[in-house]
């Protein structure tokens, strides 16, 4: 794509202003949201939807996720049923994805549901998030705003790595403070988990009062499409579940292990590590190391989707 000069912009009111009017003229903005940067364009125009892919090297199959600001928003551009209106009620805004039936008439561009009949739908909480969408008045695409396959961005700085001189501007909001992409739950048939992210699943059952079907446990669901095996990676190769560091790697710890070179969170509070997730990756991946041992992280609430993103960050490459 063409060269773009990158602004930076800050989370002043005037920088918001501006954000939007470059939103609303069909650019690219990166922003803030609780979970990751995301790199938001105007979900109703083809053209910069278009452009997001270009700038990210995105598969076309890869689909994208709406983000409003409000339910009514939300309501305007898919159908909620009962369970949609419960999650909604319960976790918005939040770092929870609903795919819902589209509606066709929403005027959504068919390339940010990769021509599906469905669409994954967002109320971001981020205060930076909400004060983009509601001065643009609009629907945003937003993906994670890094080049495809790459780690996820949880500050303005690790956006500039991989995506400066491809987009239009990024809005500085600080750190993200969940550092893990949202829980995706698809609605149209039975519940399923499409992605375990940033609101753990459990409390995703306990409002619906029934288990979340799993894909990957099942094979006769879909996935999520565009969840690559292999994704999050960093330079280094990773081993999961390793007591100690091997000749040759660096730990990367989480609790009270001793030789860490980093550490996800020493009290093991998976809060804490999700938020240092993909910072402690690229930090040690910047060291040059050759291999990343990681220490186990327990298969519960946010340990879900920590676990998630490791095992495809240390998947063999495509
Ligand atoms: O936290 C997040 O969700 C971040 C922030 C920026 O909101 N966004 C994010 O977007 O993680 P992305 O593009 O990196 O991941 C979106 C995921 C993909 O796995 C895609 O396949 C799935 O959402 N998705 C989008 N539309 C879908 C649909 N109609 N049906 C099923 N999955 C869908
Ligand atoms: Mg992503």
């Amino acid at each position: 794509m063409a060269n773009r000069a990158t602004q930076r912009l800050t989370d002043t009111p005037a920088d918001i202003v501006q954000a939007a009017e470059i939103l609303r003229a069909g650019g690219l903005v990166a922003f803030p949201t609780e979970t990751v940067y995301g790199l938001g364009a105007n979900a109703r125009d083809t053209d910069a939807v278009r452009a997001i892919y270009a700038a990210k090297g995105r598969p076309a199959k890869n689909p994208l996720i709406v983000h409003v600001a409000d339910l009514d928003g939300a309501r305007r551009v898919a159908v909620f049923d009962d369970c949609a209106e419960a999650l909604a009620q319960a976790f918005w805004p939040g770092p929870l994805t609903l795919v819902l039936p589209l509606r066709p008439e929403a005027g959504i561009a068919a390339e940010v549901t990769a021509g599906q009949a469905s669409v994954a739908l967002r109320m971001p909480a981020h205060p930076v998030a909400q004060a983009i969408l509601r001065a643009s008045g609009l629907a945003l695409a937003a993906p994670s705003a890094n080049p495809s396959g790459a780690v996820s961005p949880t500050t303005a700085a690790h956006v500039l790595e991989g995506l400066s001189g491809r987009i239009d501007a990024v809005v500085d909001g600080g750190a993200c403070p969940v550092g893990v992409e949202s829980t995706i739950v698809g609605l149209l048939d039975a519940p399923v988990l499409l992605r375990p992210g940033g609101l753990p699943s459990e409390a995703v059952e306990a409002c619906l009062g029934v288990p979340l079907a799993r894909p990957g446990a099942d094979p006769a669901l879909p996935l999520a499409p565009g969840q690559l095996a292999s994704h999050y990676a960093p330079r280094a190769a990773l081993r999961l579940n390793a007591g100690r560091a091997r000749a040759g790697e660096v730990l990367l710890g989480f609790g009270p292990v001793t030789g860490a070179a980093a550490n996800l969170s020493p009290a093991g509070d998976l809060a804490e590590a999700a938020a240092n997730l993909f910072a402690c990756l690229r930090a040690l991946d910047a060291t040059g190391a050759a291999a990343i041992a990681v220490s186990p992280i327990p298969e519960t609430g946010l340990g879900l989707a920590i676990n998630d993103r490791l095992r495809r960050a240390a998947a063999p490459r495509g």
